[in-house]
């Protein structure tokens, strides 16, 4: 539960932050982008109306120029009225001043003082030509605060200049429109990254998190020891995959789990008999519950078990060094054929009890191998051990080496009862014995085990053949040297 809040906060928060960045970003550029063109938009819409406006002012320059002077001040008066009408209109001053720029007439009494004043003077030289005059800024006393000016020339249709109509507008009646504009376009990116919040929060709930920390708690179960336990997801995504390749890991887990009970029952199973017996016949010596006479008899059958077990416990010991690769092959070269007949003779004891009858048969007097002579010598004895322990009373046995290709076959077979089909694949599991009933004194079931690891270190492949109605062979592969 704890590890859920955690993972919660962090991949959420990550996730959040991450997304509010994205959309800020792309508020950002997209109010940017906006307020250019809303900019140049609202300028050019304000251009638009101040030209219009000038031309209702126009007439009203022509009639006081034209008029005679005593009919001025009457078009002074009409003139004015109307200069404070488009002003208040515009929200913009509007001043009029005559072609030596000197104005001669304002919109707003508060400009008086302008009367008879040479202003825009630079201006005026473009305006001359018929051009529109146009700044933002201040402009000495007169205009303090930054302001959109916008200067219209007056000409007749035959082309006299009248002076010019100036109109200013302080840029913050202009901007705050704008101003608006991007108050909006803030709110919006709030609202967008609250809303898109508890989307992320919903659907990375939904979709991740909820899915992690399942798996999550069934990693620290299992990591307790609780190995049969899986996870439930069956989304067709990455974390379904996830899920997938974890319960496979769950499974390889479980099953090494199980080897290794396994494992450590037998050879607790396999230790504890040989002890009891040796601790019963030791006790019944050491009391006297055994006659002195059978003493000899029964310490004989002791010593049979110690070695049983000392030979256990060496099988162990090779095959975890096996396993482990600690164990380093001296690879030497010698005659394969050799090694048979000597390990033929060290059973010679037991062939002659069974009357067995063994042949070799070897396509070369010599033939010479590459490999671990003392191991290899071990893979012998355990296969003609096996092959003298499962061999019926006074029946067969082959051992035959023939080349192929670069390969010499060594094959050692018994006659005798076959391999049960549903056996053959375990023989080669440690403590694996088919008939426990008849092998349980003898056997251990680590023979087999023993002599495939050695051979997969060397490279090489073991497999065994039922021959139907005949018995059973053990063949294996090694390096020839010619
Ligand atoms: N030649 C054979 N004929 C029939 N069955 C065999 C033969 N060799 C092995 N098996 C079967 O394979 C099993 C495993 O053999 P393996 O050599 O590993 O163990 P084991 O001979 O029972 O014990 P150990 O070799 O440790 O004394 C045997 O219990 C036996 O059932
Ligand atoms: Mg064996």
């Amino acid at each position: 539960m704890k590890f859920y809040h955690r993972l919660k906060k962090g991949l959420f928060s990550k996730m959040v932050f991450t997304y509010t960045i994205i959309i800020a970003l792309s508020f950002i550029i997209i109010a940017a982008f906006l307020s250019v063109w809303f900019q140049n938009y609202y300028f050019n819409q304000r251009r638009h109306q101040l030209e219009k406006e000038s031309l209702f002012i126009k007439p009203y320059v022509f009639d006081f120029f034209k008029n005679r002077e005593d009919d001025r001040e009457y078009s002074a008066a009409q003139r004015d009225e109307a200069l404070k009408f488009f002003s208040a209109y515009s929200s913009a001053d509007i001043w009029l001043e005559d072609k030596s720029g000197y104005v001669y007439a304002v919109s707003d009494e508060k400009y008086q003082s302008l009367i008879a004043r040479q202003i825009f003077t630079k201006g005026l030289e473009e305006m001359r030509f018929n051009k529109i005059y146009e700044m933002t800024g201040t402009y000495g006393d007169i205009i303090k605060n930054q302001s959109h000016i916008y200067g219209i020339p007056v000409i007749d249709s035959d082309s006299t200049f009248y002076g010019a109509i100036i109109m200013s507008t302080p840029l913050d009646e202009i901007r705050s429109p704008l101003k608006n504009v991007y108050r909006i376009i803030w709110i919006t990116a709030i609202f967008a990254i609250i809303i898109s919040c508890f989307i992320i929060y919903y659907f990375s709930e939904r979709i991740l998190i909820k899915q992690l920390a399942a798996i999550n708690a069934v990693a620290k179960k299992i990591s307790k020891g609780d190995v049969r336990k899986r996870v439930e997801i069956n989304s067709n995504d990455e974390i379904g995959e996830l899920a997938e390749s974890f319960n496979y890991m769950a499974d390889s887990l479980e099953k090494v789990e199980k080897a290794r009970r396994e494992f450590i029952s037998n050879v607790s199973h396999e230790i504890r008999s040989p002890i009891t017996s040796i601790k019963g016949f030791i006790g019944g010596i050491l009391d006297g519950v055994i006659p002195r006479d059978k003493e000899n008899y029964y310490l004989s059958i002791t010593y049979e078990e110690i070695q049983r077990l000392t030979r256990l416990v060496n099988d162990l010991l090779d095959l975890s060094a096996i396993e482990a690769g600690q164990f380093k092959l001296r690879i030497d070269e010698f005659d394969i054929n050799e090694i048979i007949r000597l390990t033929v003779i060290k059973f010679e004891t037991k062939i002659k009890e069974k009357k067995l009858d063994v042949d070799v048969c070897f396509n070369l007097e010599h033939q010479y191998v590459a490999g671990d002579r003392d191991r290899l010598i071990q893979v012998m004895t355990n296969l003609i051990d096996n092959a003298i322990k499962y061999v019926n009373e006074g029946g067969k046995i082959y051992i035959c080496t023939k080349v192929k290709g670069e390969k010499v076959l060594v094959s050692v077979f018994n006659s005798g009862p076959l391999i049960a089909k549903e056996d053959l694949p375990h023989i080669w599991d440690r403590f694996y014995k088919s008939d426990k009933s008849r092998t349980q004194k003898i056997s251990t079931g680590l023979g087999l085990p023993i002599v495939r690891n050695i051979l997969t270190q060397h490279g090489e492949d073991i497999w065994v053949e039922n021959k139907e109605g005949e018995g059973v062979t053990f063949i294996f592969t090694l390096k020839r040297i010619k």
